[in-house]
């Protein structure tokens, strides 16, 4: 059973989430991107909004309705993304990063279209901000950072460092199969860590099971 909205931690809580992919330019007409459909992160948001929390949903470019009582706002880069959602850190009880950030940006992306050459060309990357890992690092007291962990299978150590290097009190481990889990698809198989050192396997659920069992598992560390 889902939790009633006045039942819920959630209730009265700002929220920050972030979703979808970004895109990072290499000239006027082209960009780096990633297969995140931004499914997720608006399930969440939807989710959390459903259970009365003042959400606001940083998202990259998606094909996605906004979620009823959810307050969006639209980014492009892994850059817009940032400075987005820092302005709204202070102010914030829980901050949810859903969104696949690009982890490199072209470094000098071209004015115009860059014209064919050579038979190779290079592009040189430099490393975007993280900005899950940004929020948990100057966080006040009681402020929650929670985390996905996209990777391939066997891939629950490398979640497992995340939760730690970035400070974070829940990740969720996503195992990328390219099928039922991850990018794109409907369902998602998560595994929550918390800091706590609990590990909750869920099974394959829709999207918006597993985001109402994510919140679930956040209420439960959210202070009241
Ligand atoms: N994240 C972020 N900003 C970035 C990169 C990642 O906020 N620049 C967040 C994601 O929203 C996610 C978490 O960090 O909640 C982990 O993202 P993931 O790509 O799985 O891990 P990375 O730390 O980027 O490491 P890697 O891609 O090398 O596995
Ligand atoms: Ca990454």
């Amino acid at each position: 059973m889902l939790a009633a909205p006045e039942a819920s931690a959630l209730c009265g809580k700002t929220v920050i989430v972030t979703a979808g992919p970004t895109r990072e330019k290499i000239d006027d007409v082209r960009f780096l991107s990633n297969y995140s459909s931004g499914k997720m992160g608006f399930a969440i948001a939807a989710e959390a909004a459903r259970r009365g929390a003042k959400v606001r949903l940083v998202t990259g470019p998606v094909n996605l309705p906004t979620p009823p009582g959810v307050e969006r706002i639209d980014v492009e880069s892994a850059a817009g993304m940032l400075a987005a959602a820092r302005p709204l850190f202070d102010d914030c009880d829980l901050f949810i990063g859903a969104a696949a950030v690009a982890d490199y940006r072209p470094e000098a992306p071209v004015a115009g279209k860059i014209k064919k050459k050579d038979a190779e060309m290079e592009i040189r990357l430099v490393r975007n901000p993280d900005i899950l890992a940004g929020f948990a690092n100057g966080r006040k007291p009681g402020q929650v950072a929670v985390g996905f962990a996209l990777e391939t299978a066997g891939g629950i150590d490398y979640a497992r460092r995340k939760l730690v290097d970035k400070r974070l009190d829940l990740v969720a481990f996503n195992i990328y199969d390219g099928r039922t889990s991850g990018f794109e698809v409907d369902t998602n198989a998560l595994t929550l860590l918390g800091r706590d050192g609990n590990v909750t396997e869920l099974p394959l659920l829709s999207k918006e099971k597993a985001a109402a069992k994510l919140l679930d598992a956040v209420e439960s560390i959210l202070p009241r």
